[in-house]
């Protein structure tokens, strides 16, 4: 493990980033409001995951954004493509290592709400874990018992809340409930879903919550909607949707999230 953290600081020199930003399928643009980027494919660092997912790059970019120095991990892992809900453990903790001290972790999602269209951006105010996995399974010391009751942090929450407010860029707020995919759900499970408490349902995230938690970073996240959930419409759910729509909220949520960050500097 001190492998990548080793390997990183060796390339970042003197540049400690503060903020560390996760971008799901589609959300990649948020990379060029990186300034001096220096690129790395995850393939070169060790112990990265290499993501099978088409639309995730797999790709470390450190830079500033504004003033601030970040490292954007462009792509990630899922729980779905090997059922090892730490397949983001390594990266996760190779930010901590390096000095990052928030994490804000953004993804695609389906929307259960009608008010809350594809293109909406949706701050993840809470979560349910309903994958039925924790990355922490397994680890030995009583430390794996990590609270989640602020599991995103109240002062970046309002930090984000407030970059969208000055953008006059619309920020919705909700639970988002994770699902392990990679299927998509089914209408009934939508039903479900909405008697529980979710506003937006996905595939990934909550486990990197935790993981974070466990490292001790401070945590934000948001969803882009890149459409209505299962049985909300008549249409059938596809990846291939999720792609084409991400950019729509995508390059909202990267505006806030430039804002938000570059204010911290
Ligand atoms: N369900 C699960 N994950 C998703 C969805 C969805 O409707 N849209 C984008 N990611």
């Amino acid at each position: 493990m001190t492998g990548a953290a080793d390997f990183l600081k060796g390339r970042l020199g003197a540049h400690a980033p503060r903020y560390g930003i996760v971008l799901g399928s589609g959300l990649g643009s948020l990379v060029d409001a990186v300034a001096e980027p220096l690129r790395i494919p995850y393939a070169e660092i060790p112990g990265f995951p290499v993501s099978s997912v088409s639309g995730h790059a797999g790709e470390f970019v450190a830079g500033r954004i504004g003033d601030t120095p970040v490292a954007v991990l462009s792509g990630r892992a899922h729980y779905y493509e090997r059922g090892d809900a730490k397949a983001m453990r390594v990266p996760i903790e190779t930010l901590k290592r390096i000095g990052v001290e928030n994490l804000i972790l953004t993804n695609s999602a389906g929307s259960l709400r009608e008010d809350m269209p594809p293109g909406s951006v949706m701050r993840i105010a809470d979560h349910i874990a309903f994958a039925g996995a924790n990355p922490l399974i397994g680890l030995e010391s009583d430390e794996r018992f990590v609270g989640m009751t602020n599991a995103y942090d109240a002062a970046l929450a309002i930090g984000m809340e407030e970059a969208a407010e000055r953008l006059g860029i619309p920020l919705a707020r909700g639970v988002y409930m994770w699902f392990s995919g990679p299927s998509f759900e089914t209408p009934a499970e939508i039903r479900m879903a909405r008697i529980l408490g979710a506003d937006a349902v996905g595939m990934s995230t909550v486990p990197e919550v935790i993981l974070a938690r466990f490292f001790g970073l401070k945590v934000a996240a948001a969803s882009v909607v890149t459409n209505f959930a299962a049985g909300m419409t008549g249409s059938e759910l596809s990846h291939e949707e999720t792609k084409q729509m991400a950019p729509l909220g995508g390059t909202r949520l990267a505006a806030i999230l430039k804002e938000m960050i570059s204010s911290e500097g």
